[in-house]
């Protein structure tokens, strides 16, 4: 019996290994005949990538130009078309053309399509693969839905400096997380849904986007080799390892060379990592080249990308308008335009665009599916698990009693549009719900007072008198501040992340006149607020979280949700300490607190940070015990028992840091290279492992690639500056 059974499964296998196969060779053999077909000029129509301008007027409709282009085969694929009635009208176009290929509709799907999910930092804040998970597979439906193939998703720069405008967007300082981060959205928005859509998604921007030297955005990013492979290119690395169909290239140069036709990155990702899928240029980036320096003209400029391997040229028209001649005077073989493509083919293939162009389009399922009460209970959950408790002191927090009279203070205490935060596509209406709001439904017998304090910016304090005496009155005060939905994001670096305006005054005038304030800091990135941080009974970090943040936060506030999200990026004490993050080397006189000494410190500031990568409070305590760590066949595994000894049930991040005490290259002081949230109910007790293959210790060193064998010391962290254990060990 077991024979048979062993021999079923073998030819099970077999089969389907042949089905594969025979797949693989039909999709191939399929884009080399279209390509067969194809002039230079509509293979080069494939690589050229325009904007349907929707945001302005209504889209190319309007531009005869850009319709006869469409008509011809001169452009591949969109951005900024959006809607089944839309992306059905730009296919029509399309489909007019002599070979009637379909087109390709990208979007900016950051956080959400219709249904606004927390911003990525947020996200990254969640510490949780799942919570990262459902927020991009809502999206990917909703955008799916919407007639669009290809989400320009997820951004993966690891950045360690919050002036930076874009770390709204990212998955904050640390290259694991970010990496976690890259698997569990890769694989969710890219999966088939049930009715067999799916839609692509995008490692952007590749790379070291996030090294812009100053914080400001678009700026050069000088480093090491060392620090371009162990710190900003584990995302890029586990995104391409995870099957994810399209890269991004970045705006900024690389030791020299702008990252359009950087060959040392395209080396990398289509020879070392053995990439498979395409990659777009950001938008205008290769003509870009000819500012930068870089390149003669936007000819040359087209010659250098698509050597490099760039496929696609987004908004630059470099391809459309050089590579023809470039082909023409040989500087250029149609071999490697083929090459590219060949990418973009297979793609649509795989997307079943030929099969049928307007399967996305469907303005009933369209219609049904956005915003719905599904998709808008996903984003609730996910934004309360975004949120970071950063003080509680007395227990403030959570507030179980009703109170009587509630003051709700601060200019975002009422303010839809910052809710969502910046890279929303469909914000002409915003519908997120207030904190004023929540309030009122979640206390609809109670006194609701609101008084908005000041605004975000400016210096006019006259509104701080009624703040003050509304909340001498109330028994509860929540105090919502922080940046304005465009102060962080593109182009939106800023030289003072401090909060704006006069809102620390406004708070210190309000824990005088109610210490049962909770305040509630809302931003897109980690902002300097350390009167705040000294004064305040009660603080949570809610960031900008989209439809439902009012919801979500009053979740939090009452207790519905024990807050369980983590600093993903070091929140810095002052200005003058950025850059600072966690996994920094030790370097030969590490900083003293104490003065006097010859020390890597500051003699004016503290080199601190004043919230650590990894901090984060509860409404529970937990106990760790019984931690054991062994090392065997190839892991590295620790053990442990957790206990949560509290009063609440709650989540508990369990971060497993490593230290390479010495070597060939110096290390970190600490790298997380392990991490779980654990729930459990009050009282409850729960002994696990958590495990680290080897192979995740190997880094970039001063001779090229280590295995990471050596001597080391494992720490079980609350937090990357607070140890609860640790153990010396050797790797073999
Ligand atoms: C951004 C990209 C974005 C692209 C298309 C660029 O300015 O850097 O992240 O995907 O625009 O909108």
């Amino acid at each position: 019996m077991k024979r048979i059974y062993f021999f079923l499964c073998l030819f099970l296998l077999v089969a389907t290994l042949r089905l594969q196969a025979q797949r693989a060779s039909d999709r191939e053999a399929q884009a080399d005949s279209i390509l067969s077909l194809m002039t230079l000029e509509e293979k080069i129509g494939q690589l050229n990538m325009l904007t349907g301008n929707w945001e302005a007027t209504g889209p190319v409709l309007n531009d005869r130009n850009k319709a006869d282009k469409l008509k011809n085969g001169e452009i591949g694929s969109m951005l900024n078309v959006k809607g089944s009635i839309h992306t059905r009208e730009m296919q029509t176009l399309a489909l007019g053309s002599r070979l009637g290929i379909p087109l390709l509709f990208g979007q900016d799907v950051i956080h959400g399509y219709k249904t606004i999910f927390p911003i990525p930092l947020a996200l990254a804040a969640s510490f949780d693969a799942e919570v990262m998970a459902l927020a991009a597979r809502v999206s990917a439906r909703e955008a799916a839905v919407s007639g669009i193939h290809w989400v320009f998703s997820p951004m993966l720069d690891v950045s360690r400096d919050p002036r930076w405008g874009r770390v709204m967007e990212g998955p904050g300082e640390d290259p694991y997380l970010a990496s976690v981060m890259a698997a569990s959205m890769t694989r969710s928005y890219q999966h088939p849904f049930e009715d067999g859509l799916k839609v692509m998604a995008c490692a952007k921007h590749f790379a070291a986007y996030g090294g812009a030297i100053g914080g400001r955005d678009y700026n050069t990013a000088d480093l090491s080799l060392q620090t371009l492979h162990n710190i900003y290119l584990p995302p890029f690395r586990a995104a391409a390892r995870h099957g994810i169909a399209t890269f991004m290239c970045s705006f900024n140069e690389i030791n020299g060379v702008p990252a359009s036709a950087n060959p040392y990155l395209y080396e990398l990702l289509y020879k070392d990592w053995n990439y498979q899928g395409f990659v777009v240029s950001d938008w205008g980036s290769i003509r870009e080249m000819v500012v930068h320096g870089y390149s003669k003209d936007r000819k040359q400029a087209a010659e250098q990308s698509v050597h490099a391997g760039l496929t696609i040229d987004m908004e630059s028209n470099c391809y459309a308008e050089y590579l023809p001649e470039l082909v023409t005077e040989g500087k250029v073989a149609e071999s490697i335009i083929d090459r590219a493509v060949r990418q973009v083919l297979l793609q649509k293939i795989d997307l079943k665009l030929f099969e049928d162009p307007f399967r996305y389009c469907n303005e009933d399922r369209e219609n049904n599916e956005l915003l719905s009460a599904a998709n808008r209970s996903a984003a609730r959950s996910v934004a309360a698990r975004s949120i970071i408790l950063l003080k509680n002191e007395n227990a403030l927090l959570p507030v179980k009693d009703t109170p009587r009279t509630v003051a709700v203070i601060g200019p975002l205490a009422d303010s839809r549009r910052d809710m969502d935060g910046n890279w929303v596509m469909l914000s002409n209406d915003p519908i997120a719900v207030t904190l004023l709001e929540a309030v009122r439904s979640n206390y609809p017998h109670s006194r609701i007072v609101f008084e908005k304090g000041c605004d975000i910016t400016g210096e006019d304090c006259s509104g701080f008198d009624q703040a003050t005496a509304a909340a001498r009155e109330a028994d509860l005060v929540l105090l919502a501040l922080g940046e304005a939905w465009d102060m962080s994001g593109e182009a939106r670096s800023k030289g003072d992340i401090s909060l704006p305006g006069v809102q620390q005054q406004l708070a210190t005038e309000i824990y005088k006149a109610n210490p049962r304030t909770i305040t509630l800091l809302m931003g897109g990135r980690p902002m300097i607020f350390e009167e705040i941080a000294r004064e305040a009974p009660a603080i949570l970090y809610t960031w900008w979280l989209g439809t439902e943040a009012g919801n979500a936060i009053m979740d939090v506030v009452r207790g519905e949700v024990n807050p369980s999200a983590r600093v993903p990026m070091s929140f810095p004490r002052h200005l003058g300490q950025i850059p600072v993050y966690y996994n920094h080397k030790n370097t030969g006189r590490p900083p003293q607190e104490s003065p006097g000494n010859y020390s890597g410190r500051y003699i004016d500031i503290s080199h601190k940070p004043r919230y650590p990568f990894g901090y984060g409070l509860s409404y529970t305590r937990f106990h760790y015990s019984d931690i054991t760590v062994s090392t065997q066949a190839g892991n590295l595994r620790v053990t442990l028992k957790l206990e949560n000894t509290g009063e609440e049930d709650g989540s508990e991040l369990v971060q497993v840091y490593l230290q390479k005490l010495w070597g060939e290259t110096t290390r970190p002081v600490r790298e997380l290279k392990q991490f779980r949230q654990v729930y459990l109910a009050r009282g409850e007790e729960q002994t696990f492992h958590l495990d680290i293959p080897y192979s995740d210790l190997a880094y970039y060193g001063n001779n090229g690639w280590m295995d990471g064998s050596g001597e080391y010391k494992i720490y079980l962290g609350r937090n990357a500056n607070d140890m609860i254990y640790e153990q010396q060990l050797h790797i073999p």
